[in-house]
């Protein structure tokens, strides 16, 4: 795996497809269950081009559907790496519809994701640092390590709960 830290802008993704009607529910509307799988893919393919390692989804943070994207729009996912931790790391996923037929586009949804790297035997494994270009870029990353404690405690308080 590589160890070298890497600028976010090396692994940002874009993802672009257009919403058919067996995405879609009877009001032609795309279904959130797919806006979730497009998330958690568009997410990954960031971090796996930022790590070249396995990885698995540990958390999605809290996600909205602002405005309805229906068939016919384009879908648009772009994914960026936000912050590095040990062997997990934190992408945010910007959601976007696009009307084929005027080019307006609207932010439909954003989302946080975490993956942590593991090898073939399921041991975690340490993710390359990220390399931070910018100010905006550090504190994107500030931010992110703001989320992970949170994220973290509400994680410890449902294995309490369980308990
Ligand atoms: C995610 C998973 C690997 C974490 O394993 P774990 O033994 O509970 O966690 P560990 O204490 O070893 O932590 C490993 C890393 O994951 C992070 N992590 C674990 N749970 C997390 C959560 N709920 N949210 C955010 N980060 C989390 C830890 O902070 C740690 O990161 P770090 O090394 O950068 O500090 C494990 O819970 C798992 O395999 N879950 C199922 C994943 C899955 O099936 N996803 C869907 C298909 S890909």
């Amino acid at each position: 795996m590589d160890v070298i830290a890497k600028p976010a802008s090396e692994s940002a993704t874009e993802m672009v497809q257009v919403v058919l009607p067996n995405d879609t529910n009877p009001l032609g509307f795309i279904l959130g269950g797919t806006v979730m799988h497009l998330i958690d893919i568009a997410g990954a393919i960031a971090c796996h081009r930022h790590t070249r390692s396995l990885l698995v989804t540990a958390a999605v943070d809290d996600l909205e559907f602002l405005h309805p994207i229906k068939v016919g729009d384009l879908i648009i996912l772009k994914s960026r790496v936000t912050c590095v931790f040990n062997t997990s790391l934190e992408v945010q996923v910007t959601v976007f519809s696009e009307e084929t037929l005027t080019g307006r586009r609207r932010l439909t949804s954003r989302a946080f994701l975490t993956f942590v790297g593991i090898d073939r035997d399921g041991h975690r494994v340490k993710v390359p640092p990220l390399l931070v270009e910018t100010d905006a870029e550090r504190r994107v990353c500030e931010e992110a390590q703001g989320r992970r404690a949170a994220r973290l405690r509400r994680k410890s308080e449902v294995l309490k709960s369980e308990a």
